[in-house]
């Protein structure tokens, strides 16, 4: 019964996040992510070079980033006083930010997964915030969030130079957090190529194999 009671929770509680989030993906703005190493290395400036200021990929190593075509010197020009080895973590210390902020700025390295529609929301997160009327920053996608804007979206005027610098960069974070949650996915794509192949070839084979034993019987038995 207890078990029941615990399953019955659940469905409910999902239902319920179900709902809460299809209420926020009508807000998220869609974008295609660029899954070019391009667009990869550019988002690894802005990752290391801002976000790292708060945030850690624990699951990411500097030396990961050869995966995405970056090599030892690029990667050691992106470094502060970190080791090429080391785990991407935040510059500052753990009680200073949570201590700034209220709460510890969440690892973003499966933020691209962890979040419904991730890339979408990551990237309407990053461009959706603007000046209320007070003069305060604000968040139409997470009002009140204790993040500051830190591409400074809300300065640029629509339509200008600087807002689509903006939005490019935002693009290109995503670019690199999507590959971050899941590293392997390119390797699992040229793989499932190969695999397709073999089976192609595994069934070619097969049937010439059962053409040559079932024609090898005579014709009577057949009818
Ligand atoms: C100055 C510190 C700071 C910097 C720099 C910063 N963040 Fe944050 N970030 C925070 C804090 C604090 C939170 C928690 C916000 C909250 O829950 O109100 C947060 C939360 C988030 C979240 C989670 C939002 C959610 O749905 O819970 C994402 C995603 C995120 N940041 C992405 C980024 C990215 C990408 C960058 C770099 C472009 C970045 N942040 C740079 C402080 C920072």
């Amino acid at each position: 019964m207890k078990r029941l009671l615990a399953v019955v929770g659940m469905v409910a509680l999902l239902a319920g996040t179900g709902v809460a989030l299809a209420s926020t993906s009508g807000k998220l703005r869609h974008i295609e992510v660029d899954e070019s190493n391009e667009a990869r290395q550019r988002g690894a400036e802005t990752i290391t070079g801002t976000c790292l200021l708060c945030h850690s990929l624990t699951y990411v190593r500097f030396s990961d980033m050869t995966d995405i075509g970056m090599s030892q010197e690029d990667i050691e020009y992106l470094l502060m006083d970190q080791k090429i080895d080391d785990r991407m973590m935040s510059l500052s210390p753990v009680e200073f930010r949570k201590e700034s902020y209220g709460k510890l700025p969440p690892d973003l390295s499966l933020m691209a997964i962890a979040r419904k529609n991730g890339p979408d929301y990551l990237y309407t997160l990053l461009t959706s915030y603007y000046y209320r009327e007070s003069g305060d920053i604000d968040n139409h996608l997470f009002p009140g969030i204790r993040m500051p804007d830190v591409l400074a979206y809300a300065d640029t005027e629509p339509g200008s130079a600087a807002r689509a610098e903006a939005e490019a960069q935002a693009r290109d974070v995503v670019s690199f957090l999507v590959w971050a949650a899941d590293p392997n996915a390119d390797e699992r794509e040229s793989l499932g190529v190969y695999v397709i192949i073999y089976l192609i070839i595994l069934t070619i084979l097969l049937y010439l194999l059962k053409r040559r034993i079932w024609g090898r019987l005579p014709e009577t038995t057949a009818s």
